[in-house]
């Protein structure tokens, strides 16, 4: 199969539109703008109708509890203030969680205006600068005389979530140790608890026993008349496991991007997701590699047979793990084709059989929505952690909103 210049560049014009900075791909470029972005490297499409209805699916599975979605890690891939954008709309959020500071300024920066939680670490200053823009911390340590400062200057309480540990071991004031400073921050006119949370280590056994543990410490601050605002725990794998956990609001990352957190949970009827990121790039070379032929670092792969092959722009610098080698298989035209060799950082071959049925210019998708090529088939194949494959997603390749 011949590749045509001219189909190419009709594929490249049907691509959908790009959101926010995005390159373009664009038929001929002005004479005077020289091309930056090959049309071939990889990009990221952000799906929003299957974003939509995850939401809407999870906001089923939680009777209409809040969802404060967690878009960490550059929004687990799609963009931070991407997916944002896409999600403030939507009645069912009530607000974002980020773990990096800048992460929770770039969101201010770009308009978004819903609740902001800031789970990860700050200085005195940064918490200044956080509370000014409306971003709240998450707390666990003795913060009271830092928190009295801000208050005297912004005349308000700070608003804030306190963070306990029932056994993650991670972050958080662990249980037994929360009542002091529990009392310290609730008896601080510069405080208003927002919320109270916890994080489960997902091991079914012992999620049971910090269940219990963050139920009883709560209680026994309610039973004092403490306010400890929306008490939130379930991330997504709660959301399956864990009904007795949903409390008052949930904290989803992985299923609201459509991506079941275990394999096992897609086929258990509970939750109907559907992917929203996909990773895909277009086929660069094509050839056909004579028995005994070898293809690959270390002469990865030797060629059994005559066989063609067809080498993909994508590679893990681009988050396509290198994993991917061990099973994976990429859609080009409707097949499945499996890596072979090793993922480099830039490129990955795949073997395409006797017949050379992909031409450059095709598209490669590494993992998208479709049965045999979502994230979790990925995963399945090969190993590869679904966080993995999106949260590793380089941030530099184009984002489009399809
Ligand atoms: C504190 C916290 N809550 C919620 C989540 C969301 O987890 P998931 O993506 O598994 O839903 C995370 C992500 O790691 C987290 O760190």
């Amino acid at each position: 199969m011949k590749h045509s210049r001219r189909t190419f560049l009709e594929a490249g014009l049907a691509l959908p539109a790009v959101f926010g900075s995005a390159p373009e791909l664009a038929a001929e470029p002005p004479p005077s703008a020289a091309s930056k972005d090959s049309s071939f490297d990889p990009w990221v499409e952000i799906h929003r109708e299957n974003l939509h209805h995850n939401v809407a699916a999870i906001s089923r599975r939680v009777s209409a509890r809040p969802i404060l979605a967690v878009i960490k890690n550059n929004g687990y891939g799609t963009g931070v203030t991407n997916i944002a954008k896409l999600l403030e709309p939507q009645p069912e959020i009530l607000g974002f969680a980020v773990v990096k500071l800048h992460e929770a300024h770039s969101l201010r920066d770009a308009g978004i205006h819903k609740p902001i939680l800031l789970l990860g670490p700050f200085d005195e200053q940064n918490l200044a600068d956080a509370v000014a823009r409306n971003i709240l911390p998450m707390v666990y340590t003795a913060l009271g005389p830092a928190l009295d400062k801000i208050a005297v200057k912004t005349q308000k309480p700070v608003p804030l979530h306190i963070c306990i540990d029932t056994g993650i071991g991670r972050v958080g004031v662990p249980y037994y140790q929360a009542p002091p400073l529990v009392r310290d921050l609730a008896g601080r006119k510069s405080v208003r608890i927002m919320g109270t949370m916890m994080t489960f280590t997902e091991d079914p056994d012992f999620d049971k026993e910090q269940l219990r543990r963050f139920n009883e410490t709560c209680a026994a601050f309610e039973k004092d008349g403490i306010a400890l605002g929306k008490k939130h725990a379930a991330s997504s794998f709660s959301l399956f496991e864990h009904p007795d956990a949903f409390f008052d609001m949930v904290r989803p990352g992985m299923a609201v991007y459509g991506i079941y957190p275990e394999n096992e949970f897609r086929h258990s009827g509970v939750l109907d997701l559907r992917p929203a990121i996909s990773l895909k790039a277009r086929v660069i070379y094509v050839k056909k590699l004579r028995k005994g032929d070898s293809a690959g670092y270390d002469r990865a792969y030797i060629a059994k047979n005559d066989v063609w092959v067809a080498t993909l722009p994508v590679g893990h610098g681009d988050g396509w793990p290198r994993e991917a080698a061990k099973g994976a298989k990429v859609r080009i035209n409707g097949d499945l084709y499996p890596v072979i060799a090793v993922v480099s950082a830039s490129h990955c071959i795949v073997e395409i059989g006797a017949e050379e049925k992909v031409k450059i210019g095709d598209i490669a998708t590494s993992f998208d929505a479709k049965p045999g090529s979502r994230p979790e088939d990925v995963s399945e194949a090969c190993g590869a952690s679904v966080y993995d494959l999106t949260m590793h997603l380089n941030p530099l390749l184009p984002r489009r909103i399809v």
